[in-house]
């Protein structure tokens, strides 16, 4: 299953979201793979990974097998493709290239059978990165923040996933909004809250993240929050949050996934 953590929107939490979902997932004993697809890189830094010229960009221009790019991470069960500054190179390139809306899902299709789940972070834009991601994914998960921008933000990102399902993927699914740095003392909260769930009411997670340090700090060390704090609010509410993760993905495809937690 190829899940992507997607939103045109920076800083939203997207690669917080999409390297600490994986590693508790990883941490559960399921098999994971995280591909970085964004060319700031910020899971491959995240992890401390040298990639070492085995990245995606490479994968994806021919000069490298998948299976060669995969690396292993401190964490057992939890894989990533990196990514380096190389890749920025790839949105010109692609223009050249055939089918380049479906350069990823290509590459995913030969190895995702043998992961629980794939994850791909993607960049803040609706480039040719997040469109091959979306193009590669069964479910799309969107962070957002509780404030008026992403309100805004969201419906253009929503206009263009709906673009993505009429042609080039109709099977993608929107598993869920992640409401990020959720502060419930502001108003501004409540109400930015209220709107998505007006709009889209089965698709919020019901489990937010709420704003906290470690969840900043953890990345610098190498480390999932689970692991560099785990009695953290912020880890709690990862910990939920996986569980949110499963019983959706269990809902969407009528399946039961075996996990130790
Ligand atoms: N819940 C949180 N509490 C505290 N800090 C957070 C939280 N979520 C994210 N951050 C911090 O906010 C910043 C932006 O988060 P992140 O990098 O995950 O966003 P992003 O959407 O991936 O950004 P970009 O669009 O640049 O890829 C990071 O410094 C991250 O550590
Ligand atoms: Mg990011």
């Amino acid at each position: 299953m190829v899940i992507c953590i997607s939103n045109q929107k920076g800083g939203v939490g997207k690669t917080t979201i999409a390297l600490n979902l994986a590693s508790a997932l990883a941490l559960a004993e399921l098999r994971v793979l995280l591909v970085d697809f964004d060319p700031q890189s910020h899971i491959t830094i995240g992890f401390n990974i040298d990639p070492q010229g085995k990245t995606i960009y490479r994968v994806i221009t021919g000069e490298l097998d998948i299976r060669e790019s995969i690396h292993q991470t401190s964490i057992e069960n939890l894989f990533v493709i990196p990514a380096d500054e190389d890749l920025a190179g790839l949105e010109a390139e692609a223009s050249q290239m055939e089918n380049n809306r479906f350069l990823l899902k290509k590459e995913l299709d030969k190895i995702k059978e043998e992961f629980d789940f794939v994850f791909i972070d993607c960049p803040p834009s609706i480039g040719i990165y997040t469109i091959n991601a979306l193009c590669a994914s069964d479910f799309v998960i969107i962070p957002v923040l509780a404030d008026f921008y992403s309100l805004e933000g969201f419906s253009k990102f929503f206009k263009a996933i709906e673009y993505i399902r009429e042609g080039l993927n109709p099977s993608l699914e929107i598993l869920g909004i992640v409401i990020n740095m959720y502060d419930r003392r502001t108003k501004l909260t409540k109400e930015v809250e209220e709107e998505f769930l007006k709009y889209f009411p089965e698709k919020i997670f019901t489990v937010k993240i709420p704003k906290n340090v470690k969840i900043a700090e953890a990345p610098s060390f190498g480390l999932p929050i689970q692991l560099y704090s785990p009695s953290s609010p912020g880890a709690d509410a990862f910990s939920l949050l996986v569980e949110e993760f499963i019983e959706k993905i269990e809902k969407s495809k009528q399946i039961k996934i075996n996990r130790k937690m």
